[in-house]
């Protein structure tokens, strides 16, 4: 287990990147902390995961917009874990807590199919539908399309939560099937 012993919190747990992410926290043995609007949803995949074990993940409702919810919730995550090993945040940030609490941060620039793109391409007609798919097709060397979030983006999510990363600070990780490479 990759995770044992750290206490993390995710947002956006009820939903794509964010659920994918707590599900692979809680099967590599860590203590996780849940936060979302869509309280239903979360704590289903929140229910799921402890289902799976061997972590175990608590849900709370936070709506990260509200600077005052933030704090409450991770007040009361940090009293119910215990403490916080995971977080982060700007390049700035990763600087200064980096030499101050030794605390590494980094940004993960994801090309991941969920529901959020899901919707989009439902909004599309079908020529604006068949436009966007042979772009991606074009745009995305591995594979032509979206990554998995349970393949391609939770490991990642997972080794940058380790200690693997120990050494890894300030840096955005690409998870977009070298999408980036590559314009038009
Ligand atoms: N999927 C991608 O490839 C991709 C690419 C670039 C950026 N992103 C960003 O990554 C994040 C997650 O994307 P996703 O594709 O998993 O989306 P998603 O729609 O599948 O999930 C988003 C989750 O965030 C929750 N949420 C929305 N507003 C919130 C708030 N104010 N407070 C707390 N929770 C809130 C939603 O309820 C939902 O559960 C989004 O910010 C998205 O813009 C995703």
């Amino acid at each position: 287990m990759q995770l044992e012993g750290k206490r993390i919190i995710v947002t956006g747990v009820a939903s794509g990147i964010g659920a994918g992410t707590l599900r692979a926290y809680v099967r590599e043995g860590a203590t996780v902390t849940g936060l979302d609007i869509a309280d239903q949803a979360g704590e289903k995949i929140v229910a799921e995961a402890n289902a799976e074990r061997p972590g175990r993940a608590h849900y709370r409702h936070c709506d990260i917009s509200a600077p005052e919810q933030v704090f409450s919730a991770f007040d009361a995550a940090a009293r119910a874990m215990g403490g916080i090993d995971v977080l982060s945040w700007t390049r700035t940030i990763a600087y200064e807590w980096a030499s101050k609490y030794n605390i590494r941060c980094n940004c993960v620039n994801p090309t991941i199919k969920t529901p959020m793109y899901q919707q989009y391409l439902d909004s599309l007609d079908a020529e604006a539908l068949a436009q966007h798919l042979a772009s991606e097709k074009r745009q995305v060397p591995l594979g032509g399309s979206m990554g998995d979030v349970d393949r391609d983006m939770a490991p990642v999510m997972v080794f940058l939560a380790s200690d693997a990363s120990r050494f890894i600070n300030g840096q955005i990780i690409c998870v977009n099937g070298g999408r980036n490479m590559l314009r038009g």
